[in-house]
């Protein structure tokens, strides 16, 4: 995507070759500032504290890690000690665990003098892989927009919800629930969007609307319980969220508020779809509820940051001294309240049924 004329992805290697690049995201929308992983420590790191953040994102910096370790150590004993430092850094998007397997697949059967090169080769394989799969969800994604669209009268505003952020930050390029977004306002449907602001962290308000304005989507950032009143009034003609989590049956997993949106969505007859790369989907799982959810440090939510009228940046609290705040990151979306999943090959209903039509070779491990 571009900044200010600049084309970039979320993550790339430096000129010396090896040294990770990633936009600090913690930083966003005030200060656009790129930070160098030198370490497998600096790369979980990073995902711990968020610096880089989104399920397809965390999935890449993992690779990306896997490839510092081995630059600094390449015996076996290194090897595992960094597959589970980098996989226990956030335990919800299983983007993170899937991207550790694959490069331990890769890596563990060659010999340690051939796992740096293979490292970073397979970390950019990864890489190129997510921005081809967001680029198929963003087509199929536009034709569901465009379709919706037309059946609706061609309306001169047709708005759309999306809760966290889902876009070009949260993969490699491109994004899952802005992807198609993207390509309905490139391909001139007046798409408006509903930004939810995102407690506690704020990714909506912070990085989703930063997002929209570089590309010059027309949106509004709203309150995060705005939603379903602008649904009962007819202002929210779709949803389209991601998903960091999806279980064989099409239950979703993504940041917590997205159930609340569903529900009122399901209420007004507002279609409710998940955009989400097949590396999102745990076929382990039959139910949302054995999907591990993320409960984050309780100053997420009591102190707030931005920018102060001198133009700094400034944290303040927000709750009396005492109280207690409880941070659940995500929460679950039953599948009977998805329209529909879109995937890099194509659109399915929320089921097994649905997921194995499009993924037929993996009937066999897929939850019953
Ligand atoms: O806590 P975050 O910011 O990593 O949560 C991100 C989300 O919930 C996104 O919606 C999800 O990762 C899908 S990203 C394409």
């Amino acid at each position: 995507m571009k900044i200010d004329g600049r084309w970039y992805r979320t993550i790339w290697l430096a000129d010396d070759g090896w040294t990770v690049q990633v936009i600090d995201q913690t930083r966003l929308p005030f200060e656009f500032a790129v930070v160098s992983l030198k370490t497998v420590e600096d790369a979980a790191q990073a995902i711990r504290d968020m610096t880089v953040r989104g399920a397809p994102l965390i999935g890449a910096t993992a690779a990306y890690g896997v490839a510092l370790a081995m630059k600094f150590d390449k015996s076996d004993t290194h090897l595992t000690q960094s597959l589970g430092l980098l996989k226990a850094a956030r335990p919800t998007a299983v983007n993170l665990a899937w991207a550790v397997n694959e490069m331990q697949q890769y890596l563990a059967p060659l010999s340690p003098g051939d796992r740096v090169a293979a490292a970073y080769a397979r970390a950019a394989q990864i890489c190129e892989d997510d921005v081809a799969q967001c680029q198929a969800i963003g087509e199929s994604g536009c034709d569901i927009i465009t379709r919706l669209w037309k059946s609706s009268g061609e309306p001169a505003r047709f708005n759309v919800l999306t809760h966290c952020n889902a876009g070009w930050l949260a993969c490699v390029d491109w994004g899952t629930a802005l992807a198609p977004i993207y390509k309905a306002h490139d391909a001139g449907i007046p798409v408006h969007v509903w930004v939810d602001e995102t407690r506690p962290r704020n990714q909506g308000a912070s990085l989703t609307a930063f997002e929209l304005r570089a590309h010059g989507v027309p949106h509004t950032v709203i309150a995060d319980n705005t939603g379903g009143h602008l649904m009962q009034h007819d202002r929210v003609q779709m949803a389209i969220v991601g998903s960091d989590r999806t279980t064989a049956h099409g239950d979703v997993c993504n940041k917590v508020g997205t159930y609340l949106k569903a529900l009122a969505a399901h209420d007004n007859g507002v279609p409710f779809y998940v955009a989400l790369p097949s590396t999102t989907i745990d076929w382990t799982l039959k139910n949302g509820s054995d999907i591990p959810i993320e409960e984050r440090d309780a100053r997420e939510l009591s102190h707030i940051s931005g920018r102060n009228a001198a133009g700094k940046i400034e944290t303040v609290q927000l709750i009396p001294d005492g109280s207690p705040a409880l941070n659940v990151a995500f929460d679950v979306t039953p599948a009977r309240y998805v329209t529909g999943l879109i995937t890099e090959r194509g659109v399915c209903k929320a089921t097994r049924e649905g997921l194995i039509g499009l993924y037929p070779e993996r009937a066999r491990e897929a939850a019953e």
